[in-house]
């Protein structure tokens, strides 16, 4: 059985002390370990973020939204898995679209990050998606095939095989922009995907390997698109700000 996940990308939002008053009225409670629950803060709320929800035996597990490729040195406004792990953070995104885009992160700089994350131990949620005009091109399982090649040809397999990569696929057009994919289309995509994995690194890998949505998704579109069979949760961004939204959101993932 395949590990769901939702995950809250709260990207540039919300201060320590907003932060901690939406984690109070987060309500996810499972015995399954095949259930999980994340947020993902800006840096300066993750170690207040992590003694909370350790303080209240939390079931939420916590992410940073990124992290540079090396330990220390001369890099400013950088930060490196070793102070993510000093804070008791192991999850870690890459790849984030806004990353790619607004912060010139090329696939060289992304399989860069990956690569490091992982050898540091860290669990990667690896986010990837086209672009509108590559969707009208028609060219967008080219383009998802070529933001995943050094991740399945380059990456040993023993980090697939331990679960410490999650996939993300987030069309660009879908972010922040109220305009869904439609479950087909995100369901064809996500299948598209696993079949990748299949052929380079085989049935059991590719059967295991959690693959969220993430775009737009809202309370009223998340339960449908949970239920396709290769959508294994969601990567959220604006509906994750709210807690009746984000509870709705974790009640579909649940409850389908
Ligand atoms: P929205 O849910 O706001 O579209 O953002 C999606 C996203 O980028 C999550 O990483």
């Amino acid at each position: 059985m395949r590990t769901k996940i939702v995950a809250g990308n709260w990207k540039m939002n919300l201060t320590l002390t907003e932060s901690k008053q939406l984690v109070n009225k987060l309500k996810f409670s499972s015995n399954s370990e095949n259930i999980r629950v994340l947020i993902i803060p800006p840096y300066t709320n993750l170690d207040g973020l992590k003694r909370l929800l350790d303080a209240q035996n939390s079931n939420i597990e916590i992410g940073s939204q990124n992290l540079h490729h090396l330990n220390s040195g001369a890099y400013t406004g950088e930060i490196s898995g070793q102070m993510l792990k000093d804070i008791g953070i192991h999850i870690v995104l890459v790849g984030h679209s806004e990353r790619r885009t607004l912060f010139n992160e090329c696939q060289e700089v992304v399989f860069q990050k990956s690569s490091s994350a992982l050898n540091q131990n860290f669990e990667i949620i690896y986010c990837f998606g086209e672009q509108l005009s590559e969707r009208i091109e028609g060219i967008h399982f080219n383009v998802i095939k070529n933001q995943l090649e050094h991740l399945i040809n380059k990456i040993d397999l023993k980090y697939w095989e331990s679960k410490q990569i999650v996939l993300a696929y987030e069309p660009v057009w879908a972010i922040g922009t109220g305009q869904t994919a439609t479950s087909e289309q995100a369901q064809e995509m996500h299948h598209h995907i696993r079949h990748l994995i299949q052929q380079s690194l085989g049935v059991q890998i590719a059967n295991q390997t959690s693959i969220l949505y993430g775009g737009s998704v809202k309370p009223s579109n998340a339960k449908e698109l949970f239920q396709q069979p290769d959508v294994d949760g969601g990567l959220i961004g604006g509906a994750s700000l709210d807690a009746t939204s984000f509870n709705s959101i974790i009640k579909s993932l649940i409850t389908q």
